[in-house]
């Protein structure tokens, strides 16, 4: 019967478009004095045994800029930021940033692409020497929200609704052979 098949090709496809993904970045504030090291820790987990780097991408943000990036390869930024390709691979997107300055404080956003699923979490990192002004430090600490028109925000969106267009069109030209295959064999049934 077509309609059996056609649903298992559609769970199928569905199935393997929508990985489930989870990224947790504990602690979300981190302080730290002047020309200490910081690690801002972001960790992916997935639903499957490993992570496939090549179904894997990364984006860290500080303020706006792109600081660090994976895809395929590691892109650095900003001096003194680094991610590690060994650690990528067992979920750790943390990023190391050494010898931190004052100028480091501020917001930062891993982005996380895997396979079709993504993911965003902020740390705020205060970089300052220990005793400084505390009523500066919870001015200084909100959490951004998102903003809607987000270039990152939007560029995604626009990339998951031509997934699901695409996915339409697979669907859809699924159904037409599906259809076109039963319709031969109740053919050939009929007039063998
Ligand atoms: C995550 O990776 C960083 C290097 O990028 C490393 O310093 C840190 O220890 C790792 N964390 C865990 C829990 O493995």
């Amino acid at each position: 019967m077509p309609f059996t098949e056609h649903t298992v090709l559609l769970l199928l496809t569905i199935g393997t478009a929508y990985a489930k993904i989870e990224v947790t970045t504990v602690p979300s504030s981190v302080t730290v004095k002047p020309g200490e090291d910081v690690l801002l820790n972001c960790f992916l987990k997935v639903d499957t045994d490993y992570i496939d780097l090549k179904q894997l991408m990364v984006q860290w943000f500080h303020r706006g800029k792109q600081i660090a990036e994976f895809d395929n390869t590691i892109t650095i930024d900003k001096p003194g930021v680094s991610l590690s390709v060994d650690e990528l691979m067992k979920g750790n997107v943390s990023l190391l940033i050494s010898s931190t300055k004052v100028e480091d404080s501020g917001n930062y956003r891993c982005y996380v692409y895997y396979q079709s699923a993504f993911r965003m979490k902020q740390i705020v990192l205060a970089v300052q020497e220990s005793g400084q002004g505390k009523e500066e430090e919870e001015i200084q600490a909100p959490v951004e929200p998102v903003p809607k028109n987000d270039p990152e925000t939007l560029q995604w969106v626009i990339q998951v609704k031509k997934a699901v267009d695409h996915l339409q069109e697979t669907i859809n030209l699924m159904k037409t052979d599906v259809e076109k295959c039963a319709a031969g064999r109740e053919y050939k049934t009929l007039h063998p």
